[in-house]
C-alpha cells in the first residue's frame, strides 16, 4: 500500500543546537495508524513539526502521497494533505464549537465542500454535533480534543498528525479519544500518532515505531512491539515493580 507521508533520513533540530532527529525514517501507509513512542524529550513533537512543515529539516526528504514536498512551509503542507493537531489544548475556549471547527476550513474556497465537511465531522464526532453552538471552553478536556480532531479533518487531509492527544485526560476520556482516532482511520484518514502513553497508543495503532537517540530504533506491527518483553521493560513501563525493601531490625 502506498504511503500517505514518508519522512526519509531526516536530520532536524533547533538553532545551532545539536540535531534532535538524526537520520529518522518513518512512513504512514494509507488506512493505518502509525504510532511513534518514546520518552519525554525524545523528539516526538519535533517529528510532527517536520511532517507539517513547521520546522524545516536540515537534510532528508518528505513525500506526501508520493510527491516531493521537502522544504514546504505549513500552508503548503496543509494544502498537500497534512493536518497537525498540536500537543496540549488548542481550542479557542471563548468561541463556539462551530467557530472552532470552521476555523479548520478557513483556507477552503468552496462553500459546498465546507458544508459537506461539516456534516462529515458532525457524524464522526457526535459530541461536536450535540454541542455545536456551545462555547468550547464549557466542554470537558476529552470533548475539546474531539473538537480539535474535527477542526483538523475539515480540509479532508490525507494524514493527520496527533501529538499526545491523551495528555491530561482521565482514563475514560482517554479511551474515548483513542476510539475516535480509530474512527478517523476507518473514515479514510491515515494517522501518525505520537504518545508518551506508549502501551495505550500501541494497543490502538496498526504499526509502531520506537524513537531513540533521534532515530527510529525499532518498528513493526504494533501488536508485535507490545508482545516484545525487552521492549516492554525498556519503553512501555512494563518492568514489574521492585519488591519493597524490608528494613533489617
Ligand atoms: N522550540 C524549541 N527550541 C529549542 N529546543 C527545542 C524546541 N522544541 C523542542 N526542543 C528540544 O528538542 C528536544 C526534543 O523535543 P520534543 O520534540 O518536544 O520531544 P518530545 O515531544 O518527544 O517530548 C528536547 O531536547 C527539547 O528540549
Ligand atoms: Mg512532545
Amino acid at each position: 500500500m502506498a504511503s500517505e507521508i514518508e519522512l526519509i533520513d531526516i536530520q532536524a533540530g533547533y538553532g545551532r543546537a545539536a540535531p534532535v532527529l538524526r537520520g529518522l525514517t518513518v512512513a504512514v501507509p494509507a488506512g493505518t495508524i502509525v504510532c511513534l513512542v518514546g520518552p519525554n524529550g525524545a523528539g516526538k513533537s519535533t517529528v510532527l513539526k517536520v511532517a507539517s512543515g513547521l520546522l524545516t529539516p536540515r537534510s532528508g526528504r518528505i513525500l506526501v502521497g508520493g510527491r516531493e514536498v521537502t522544504g514546504q512551509g505549513p500552508q503548503r503542507m496543509l494544502a498537500a494533505g497534512v493536518a497537525h493537531v498540536l500537543q496540549g489544548h488548542s481550542v479557542f475556549r471563548e468561541m463556539t464549537v462551530a467557530e472552532n471547527v470552521l476555523l479548520g476550513g478557513y483556507t477552503l474556497k468552496n462553500k459546498a465542500f465546507v458544508a459537506e465537511r461539516v456534516e462529515f465531522v458532525k457524524e464522526l464526532f457526535p459530541v461536536v454535533a450535540d454541542r455545536w453552538d456551545s462555547l468550547a471552553g464549557l466542554l470537558s478536556g476529552g470533548q475539546q480534543k474531539q473538537v480539535e480532531f474535527a477542526r483538523s479533518l475539515m480540509v479532508d487531509p490525507k494524514v493527520v498528525l496527533l501529538d499526545e492527544p491523551s495528555m491530561g485526560l482521565d482514563p475514560k476520556a482517554t479511551a474515548t479519544v483513542f476510539e475516535q482516532v480509530v474512527r478517523m482511520r476507518d473514515a479514510g484518514t491515515a494517522v501518525l500518532l505520537v504518545e508518551q502513553n506508549a502501551r495505550r497508543a500501541l494497543e490502538t495503532a496498526d504499526l509502531g515505531c520506537v524513537l531513540d537517540l533521534g532515530r527510529v530504533h525499532i518498528s513493526g506491527p504494533a501488536s508485535e512491539l507490545l508482545a516484545d518483553p525487552q521492549l516492554g521493560e525498556l519503553y512501555l513501563g512494563g518492568r514489574p515493580a521492585e519488591p519493597p525493601v524490608t528494613p533489617k531490625v
